[in-house]
């Protein structure tokens, strides 16, 4: 029997349990843009492994045949436009292989894209990166993406379809591209081609939208949070059940209790009990077995080797964090913990935030990106509470 349990970045889980709401927010969206009204973009802001990805591909897919969809994912280093591009030639591609008259309108409208692109001198401008070419060149890649994003809507048009665009780790994109986009969206709000936005990304998102027009602040925004205990069940048993086979009790909870509500970590535990597995029925034992190991290997990836990079400092207000307890804290509070103001610690916290250790998902308040990384810092606070660590806290709390 195939393993209904995939841990890889993006892999679609067999249900995604526990986000009702923001599928229902989706799928209205999507109702809305295909009786040519328009749509409140979408925004999921989440840690890694949330399942921001998963979502965004569910929106997509949830357009069938009436939805042409364009999948963006954001790099730090790359324009939006740039990024688009590559999706459009992939399009074109792929209207080969697409049925019916939906496909052949699709088809001969695209045809056009590459022209438009192409008589932009895109490549010519990129070519003088930097000096007195880099404002030419985000003339030029604001250009040339709404000609791309205009050739897109008027081919999504023609195939009596709508156009859904998704932008993925969008905490990566640059502000002007952003703004180019959801002007057009908003634009196209007013027309009778409107267009289904969904964005994805960390905590960060939230600076980016700061930097958009305020009109972006009305957009539904979701914050993706753990599974409640009763939805980690689900998401455990359903795929289990889906394959026509069982898990004991006793084995079920404890792979929901060690996974902590983090669908990354369900995925992960699971599917490391489902291959253990002989027969038709999960127990105990596959779990026991695999537990260990599975928490070894996520130990190294998500707590060891980010917490190695901390300088002294660093290290010292994450083992207050850490004591703390799980969840946000007031910075005020961990301050207090260390006897200074929340003044005092803002730039330990921005190096923290840059190292994906902290994030900030309330204005004000502080919390660990990775769950369970306050369990795993006190765990082994005795390794981490070395001399310097122990120095630099101590000098901390005199500086006073
Ligand atoms: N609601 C859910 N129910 C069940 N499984 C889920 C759910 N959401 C995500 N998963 C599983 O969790 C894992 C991580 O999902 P995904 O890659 O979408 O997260 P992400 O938020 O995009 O992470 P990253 O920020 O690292 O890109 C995948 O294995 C996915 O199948
Ligand atoms: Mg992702």
């Amino acid at each position: 029997m195939p393993n209904p349990f995939n841990p890889a970045p993006g892999a679609h889980p067999t249900r995604i349990v526990g986000r009702e709401a923001e599928l229902a927010a989706a799928r209205e969206g999507a109702r809305r843009a295909a009786l040519r009204q328009p749509a409140t973009p979408l925004v999921l802001v989440g840690q890694r492994g949330m399942g921001k990805t998963v979502l965004l591909s569910a929106i997509r897919a949830m357009g069938g045949h009436d939805a042409l969809t364009v999948a963006i994912e954001s790099l730090p280093d790359r324009s939006l436009a740039d990024r688009l591009r590559d999706k459009v030639d992939a399009l074109l591609d792929s209207a080969e292989t697409l049925p019916g008259r939906a496909g052949n309108a699709l088809k001969r409208v695209l045809n056009v894209v590459p022209k438009v692109s192409f008589e932009l001198p895109h490549d010519a401008g990129a070519i003088a990166l930097g000096g007195a070419g880099a404002a030419d060149d985000r003339h030029l890649d604001h250009d040339s993406l709404v000609a791309m994003l205009t050739a897109l809507a008027q081919a999504a048009r023609l195939a009596k379809q709508y156009l859904t665009i998704t932008v993925d780790e969008v905490q990566d994109a640059d502000v002007r591209s952003m703004q180019t986009l959801t002007a057009f969206i908003h634009e196209s709000a007013q027309g009778d081609a409107p267009i289904l936005l969904a964005i994805a990304g960390l905590h960060e998102t939230r600076d980016l939208i700061d930097k958009l027009r305020t009109y972006v602040r009305r957009w539904d925004e979701y914050d993706l949070e753990f599974l409640t205990l009763a939805e980690t069940v689900e998401a455990i048993r359903e795929p289990i059940v889906a394959e026509g086979e069982a898990i004991d009790e006793d084995a079920l909870y404890r792979l929901a209790e060690e996974s902590g509500g983090y669908p990354y970590f369900i995925a992960a535990f699971a599917s490391a009990a489902w291959a253990a597995h002989r027969g038709k029925r999960i127990k105990i034992g596959d779990v026991e077995r695999t537990i260990v190991d599975v928490r070894r290997r996520n130990e190294m990836s998500f707590y060891v080797r980010p917490l190695a990079k901390l300088t002294p400092r660093e290290m010292a207000l994450s083992l207050v964090l850490a004591d703390l307890g799980p969840g946000s804290h007031k910075i005020g509070e961990i301050a207090r913990a260390l006897g200074r103001d929340a003044r005092d610690i803002s730039s330990i916290r921005a190096a923290l935030a840059r190292k994906g250790i902290i994030s900030s998902p309330i204005p004000g308040f502080a919390e660990f990106s990775i769950p369970f990384t306050d369990r795993f810092i006190r765990e082994h606070a005795v390794d981490y509470r070395d001399e310097r660590v122990l120095a630099a806290h101590a000098e901390l709390v005199r500086a006073r």
